[in-house]
């Protein structure tokens, strides 16, 4: 393949409002100590009253083109992965599209949930590669708190609201570059990506409501124990995948740039693969689980205060409802 893609740009956006575990357990039978040591959690944003997936999606961008100093006119297409759409239709990526002024292009939203991120990048990936769009812009982008039934202890102090953005590029490998067998060493971009989807394990993870069954937005209803389960198990195994396909071995990982979901499951999944957990960006403290946006919030995170620096190895990874579970291996 002669073409790669490159993310030349990141940015993020949290809402304004903070809200700690002791704000929580004011209105609810739970305490920042119970918060603290089976999640890790000790606060996350929540957004304003009328901010809008669609609102928080666009910060977020406007700040990874800003980054990357390419104009919204250069964008082909704008991908969003959310859950949590501004509408059922049309698609919240159409009007980040238009906020930004653009007037070309294709823009859609993805349905993966919190591993929304990944399953974007793949497809920005292969869009670039097979040479249909030159610069894509990808989104995580969510108001979970607009899904979560406030009165269930057990999933609500879970998540938060957020989004991040990366902007994606086609760069050209140099034809002289010697690619060595597995053609990871062919300087900056996304060396794979890797997908997969169980829906026998649906009701593990679900909103119990939509257009087509209930006519209601509904709320997230989750199976935690065994989330947690499938979530050590699918991750160890999705990183397994991705580095075996590029013949590398987990000492090659500069950062691992994980779903932030649990940091009791980023603890566990390093473990799992005998890695230094003090190579994994962790956010769950301060942002909660924000679904899609989760990654790149983390990813913009670790770019700007210079952790990730130019050459080093970066794995993505992600898993939620569906299942659904997914990797990306980029070299920054
Ligand atoms: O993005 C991907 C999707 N999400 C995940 O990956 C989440 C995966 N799962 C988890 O992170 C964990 O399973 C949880 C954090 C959700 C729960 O931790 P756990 O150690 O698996 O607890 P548990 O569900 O087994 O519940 C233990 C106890 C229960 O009480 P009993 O039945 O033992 O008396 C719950 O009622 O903790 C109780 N509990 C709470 N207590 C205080 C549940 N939620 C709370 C709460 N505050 N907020």
């Amino acid at each position: 393949m002669n073409i790669r893609s490159e993310i030349v740009g990141c940015g993020s956006y949290l809402p304004e409002r903070v809200v700690t575990n002791a704000e929580l357990s004011t209105r609810l039978d739970t305490t920042d100590e119970w918060i603290q040591s089976r999640t890790g959690i000790r606060q996350r944003h929540l957004a304003a009253e009328g901010e809008l997936t669609s609102d928080l999606a666009l910060k977020a961008a406007e700040r990874a083109l800003q980054y990357a100093d390419i104009p919204a006119a250069e964008v082909d297409m704008v991908v969003l992965a959310t859950t949590t759409p501004d509408n059922t239709f049309p698609a919240t990526a159409t009007k980040v599209q238009t906020r930004l002024g653009m007037t070309n292009g294709a823009a859609f939203d993805i349905q993966a949930v919190c591993s929304g991120f990944v399953f974007g990048l793949s497809i920005a990936d292969n869009f670039i590669k097979t040479g249909q769009c030159k610069t894509v812009l990808l989104i995580g982008a969510e108001t979970f708190s607009r899904i979560l039934d406030w009165e269930d202890r057990s999933t609500c102090v879970l998540f938060g609201d957020g989004a991040g953005a990366v902007v994606l590029r086609a760069a050209v490998n140099d034809p002289d570059a010697n690619l060595g067998e597995t053609g990871h060493n062919r300087g900056p971009g996304i060396l794979s990506t890797h997908l997969h989807s169980d829906g026998s394990t649906n009701d593990l993870l679900y909103v119990d409501g939509g257009p087509s069954s209930t006519q209601t937005v509904g709320h997230v209803r989750m199976n935690g124990r065994e989330v947690f389960r499938h979530a050590v198990k699918n991750l160890a195994s999705i990183v397994e995948e991705a580095l075996e396909a590029n013949g590398l071995s987990p000492d090659d990982i500069d950062w691992v740039v994980p779903h932030q979901a649990n940091k009791r499951i980023l603890d566990s999944t390093a473990r799992k693969l005998g890695m230094a957990a003090e190579k994994f960006v962790v956010t769950v403290d301060r942002h909660a689980n924000t679904s899609a946006a989760s990654i790149p919030l983390a990813l913009d995170e670790a770019v700007r205060d210079g952790r990730i620096k130019k050459g080093d190895l970066v794995l993505m990874e992600a898993m939620g409802g569906g299942l659904t579970w997914g990797a990306g291996l980029v070299r920054w």
